[in-house]
């Protein structure tokens, strides 16, 4: 019996209408848009700004979008895998949230929380769903409303990220397409250098972690920018390796959008030519866990069955890795 695999079958897509860009970003920090073109590649990002939405309600955008696409029913989802760190709540989760705001109600969900390379693991956790032939649709949704976690005062983090959501579906295939292979790497040594400091366990809100700002990202610039770029390497050599492949073997690869040299960087050390590099940072920054499944949707168009895609990431946790895919339609 031929092994079960598991082929992404639809992509979707949502970005909020609301535009920020590096001059309103001028007027509210001092920063210029020439540093920020240069230092990240980030020309505008978009802002969730309606108070009363969140994270599922751009989850439930995409998802609908991918149902409509796909010619699915609400009904006939079984898995949704939500990830995210911006969930609506500490808890309960955002994707049975946004199942029942889709109406799916034969369905079950979780969060994953591994920041920037939530999609991966949260794309491996659902492959593994369906090749081991216990569900037939499951939807991988990466969303994230970053402004609402992000300190619009501090220059060194605002500049950067954005909202948004992407959702893909994935169901089994007999032929030799889908998720090829996945290598997923952590190093929680890595926390210190990019997290939030407060709203935890380790320290709840309190009127003194609101007046210090520690609900807001932390990062480290320049020791995550380091390790990004060795890990997101690593990992994709490793696939290329075990799966006999070399770089000229793959279509597309489609990297977490953190920052335009990141992506550079790794496109020149991997040695595959920046026409065959998925981007979309200057339109959108950096969306946390939607950055992959984003740049999936506006690419679908160019992709070709049989494509062989790398996606890769870095994020807070440390956490990172790669995943093959062959395109399957
Ligand atoms: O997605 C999850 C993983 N995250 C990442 O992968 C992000 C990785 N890191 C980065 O993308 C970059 O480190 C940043 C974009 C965050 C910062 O760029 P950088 O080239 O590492 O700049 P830096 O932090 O070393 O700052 C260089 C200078 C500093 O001034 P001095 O000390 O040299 O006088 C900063 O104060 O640039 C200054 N600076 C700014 N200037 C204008 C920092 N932010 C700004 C700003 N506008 N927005």
């Amino acid at each position: 019996m031929s092994k079960i695999h598991a082929a992404i079958t639809g992509v979707g897509g949502y970005v909020p209408d609301d535009v920020l860009t590096n001059a309103d970003l001028e007027k509210m920090v001092d920063t210029n848009d020439e540093w920020i073109t240069t230092r990240t590649g980030i020309k505008e990002r978009r802002i969730l700004k309606d108070p009363s939405k969140a994270t599922s309600d751009m989850g439930v955008e995409a998802v609908n979008q991918l149902l409509q696409k796909t010619n699915t029913q609400a009904s006939d989802i079984e898995l949704l895998i939500c990830a995210t760190v911006t969930g609506d709540m500490v808890f309960p989760d955002t994707a049975n949230t946004i199942l029942d705001k889709v109406g799916a109600k034969n369905a079950f969900g979780f969060d994953i929380n591994a920041a920037c390379s939530g999609f991966l693991y949260a794309l491996t956790t659902a492959a593994k769903f369906i090749e081991s032939g216990m569900y037939k649709k499951v939807i991988v949704v990466g969303a994230d409303k970053m402004s609402s976690i992000v300190d619009y005062e501090d220059r060194a983090t605002c500049i950067i990220f954005g909202d948004g959501a992407g959702a893909v579906m994935l169901e089994p295939t007999d032929e030799e397409s889908g998720i090829m292979d996945s290598l997923l790497k952590a190093d929680g040594a890595g926390r210190e250098f990019l997290h939030m400091k407060a709203g935890g366990s380790l320290k709840p809100p309190s009127a003194e972690t609101v007046a210090n700002k520690e609900h807001y990202v932390y990062q480290e610039g320049k020791s995550v920018f380091k390790a990004a770029v060795n890990g997101m390497v690593s990992t994709t050599n490793q696939v290329l390796e075990r799966n006999n492949l070399e770089i000229d073997d793959i279509s597309w690869l489609v990297p977490h959008q953190a920052n335009m040299r990141i992506i550079n960087s790794v496109g020149d050390m991997l040695g595959i030519p920046a026409e065959k590099v998925m981007v979309n940072i200057h339109k959108y920054g950096n969306t946390t866990a939607a950055t992959i499944p984003l740049c999936l949707s506006e690419y679908e168009p160019q992709l070709k069955k049989g494509d062989y895609l790398i996606l890769t990431a870095f994020g807070g946790g440390f956490t990172w890795g790669s995943i093959l895919i062959k395109w399957s339609y």
